[in-house]
């Protein structure tokens, strides 16, 4: 069950079938682009579209079970915690994300809040 507070904000933002299987799609918010990623398995994850290298696309990058290849020098950044795996050193910032009757939901409550704890650092 989700936990549920007065600070989560589920926004539909489509439909699973939208995403092609090892793909992902952008989804614009106030507080930037988030790349929303569908596995081979159908697993759903939602990451900023960013890489921590050099601020790489990762919505253009290349699925692999659960993790995605950025394109730009390669990178492959975890969809669990969003951080650089093997030697690379970095991360970038995991939003919740669910499917409900084959719609998906991103929580911008967090993607926000997130943004706003940046700006305040
Ligand atoms: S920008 Fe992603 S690996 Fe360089």
């Amino acid at each position: 069950m989700d936990q549920v507070t007065p600070l989560n904000r589920w926004v539909e933002i489509g439909r699973l079938e939208d995403i092609p299987k090892r793909g992902a799609r952008v989804v614009k918010t106030d507080a930037g682009c988030v790349a929303v990623f569908r596995t081979f398995e159908d697993a759903v994850y939602a990451l900023e579209d960013r890489c921590p290298h050099k601020n790489g696309p990762l919505s253009d990058g290349i699925v692999h079970g659960d993790a995605v290849t950025c394109p730009l020098h390669n990178w492959v950044i975890s969809f669990e915690t969003g951080q650089a795996q093997g030697a690379d050193e970095g991360s970038v910032r995991t939003f919740p994300v669910k499917v409900e009757n084959g719609a998906l939901f991103l929580d911008t409550g967090r993607v926000l809040r997130s943004a706003s704890v940046l700006s305040a650092a």
